[in-house]
């Protein structure tokens, strides 16, 4: 609020409570009995109704009286009257901050037992477990899927197939500092017929079928262009976020023309870093649930990778 705005509501505020003050005085120093003796307005209805102008009761006047020494006193003390912030200093800000620091120093407490456990510690932990479920739908669910299964361009955090890396370690390194996954945009190196090839020798990576020229020949160029990151045999490099390319697993989907977008135009995939938000004991809570998610279901999703493997074979 600029000097002038703020001096304009200070005058407005303190004129109209004066002419509360000011209205007071003068209507209870009216004498309310004319020349004539009587207390009436002197206006007369139907004949013989007429007013009584008889001085407001004590009580009204009191409880008036109060009102304006209220607002006095509250603008004295919070801020209303223009940019004065008020005597104790309160502000939104400063009760929501001091609410926060409080809850924060709740929940530290809550949180206190468990810093000294390790990732597998808490990932056999039947309360901390309870509270990470608590963390991940409030903190990760957005983007991993409250089932923490991912969707395209998320991963699945359930099955035992990792980007960086699977130990206690990595996992909560990841949540810790965030990852940056980088593909680069290949298509303009590789051209039309290099890509089409590369794609078909990635699709024979994870059994399928394709050209086999084109698979001879994409295989020369996966191991010039590709093998850098994604490894000689195409099985990945945890350190890069290079995915495997033979599981048949796949942050954004199987089809030709997935590949074909992610092989010419790239990618760039970012998990932000939540030790800022969330703190060191959190995010060890949130790396053993992670953790303990991808061992227990770890033996489904195998079993699912049979069925699968069986339905190929059907196909
Ligand atoms: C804004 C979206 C977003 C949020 C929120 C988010 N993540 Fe992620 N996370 C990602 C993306 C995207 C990746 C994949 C990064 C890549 O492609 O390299 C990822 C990757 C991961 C990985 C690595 C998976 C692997 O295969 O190596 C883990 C573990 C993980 N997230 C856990 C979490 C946890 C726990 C939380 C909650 C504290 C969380 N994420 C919150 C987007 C998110
Ligand atoms: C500089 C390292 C680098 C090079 C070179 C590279 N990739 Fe990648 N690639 C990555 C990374 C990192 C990702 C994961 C991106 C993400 O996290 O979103 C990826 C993702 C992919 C995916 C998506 C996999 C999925 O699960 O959906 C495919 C397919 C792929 N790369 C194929 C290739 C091919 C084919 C080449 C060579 C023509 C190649 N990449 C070259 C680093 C690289």
């Amino acid at each position: 609020m600029g000097n002038g705005t703020s001096l304009f509501v200070i005058v407005v505020t303190i004129a109209n409570i004066a002419g509360c003050l000011w209205l007071i005085w003068w209507t209870s120093r009216r004498n309310p009995h004319d020349a004539s003796g009587s207390n009436t307005t002197g206006h007369v209805w139907d004949g013989d109704l007429s007013e009584y102008n008889n001085p407001m009761p004590r009580w009204w006047l009191g409880l008036f009286l109060l009102t304006i020494l209220f607002g006095f006193l509250y603008l004295a003390l919070y801020p209303g009257l223009g940019s004065f912030a008020g005597v104790n200093g309160w502000s939104q800000i400063s009760q929501y901050e001091e609410e926060v620091r409080q809850a924060d120093a709740r929940t530290n407490a809550l949180y206190a037992p468990l810093a000294n456990l390790s990732v597998t510690e808490l990932a056999d932990h039947p309360q901390a477990m309870a509270a990470a479920r608590n963390l991940f739908a409030n903190n990760c669910s957005t983007c991993h899927g409250s089932d923490a299964r991912g969707a395209r361009g998320f991963p699945n955090l359930t099955d035992d197939d990792w980007l960086w890396g699977g130990t206690p370690e990595t996992i909560e390194q990841t949540i810790q500092n965030g990852r940056i996954g980088v593909m680069p945009a290949l298509g303009a190196a590789l051209g039309n017929d290099g890509t089409e090839q590369v794609i078909a020798y990635v699709l024979s990576l994870s059994g399928r079928n394709a050209p086999a020229d084109w698979i001879e020949q994409g295989k020369q160029r996966f191991a010039t262009v590709c093998a850098a990151c994604h490894g000689p045999d195409g099985k990945g490099n945890p350190l890069l976020g290079a995915p495997n390319l033979t599981d048949n697993v796949w942050l954004y989907g199987s089809t030709p023309a997935s590949l074909r977008e992610t092989v010419t135009l790239g990618r760039n995939n970012a998990m932000p870093a939540h030790l800022p938000l969330l703190g060191e004991t959190k995010v060890r809570l949130l790396a053993a649930y992670v953790y303990r998610l991808s061992r227990d279901e770890g033996h489904d999703e195998r079993e699912d990778d049979d069925k699968q493997e069986r339905g190929h074979e059907r196909e």
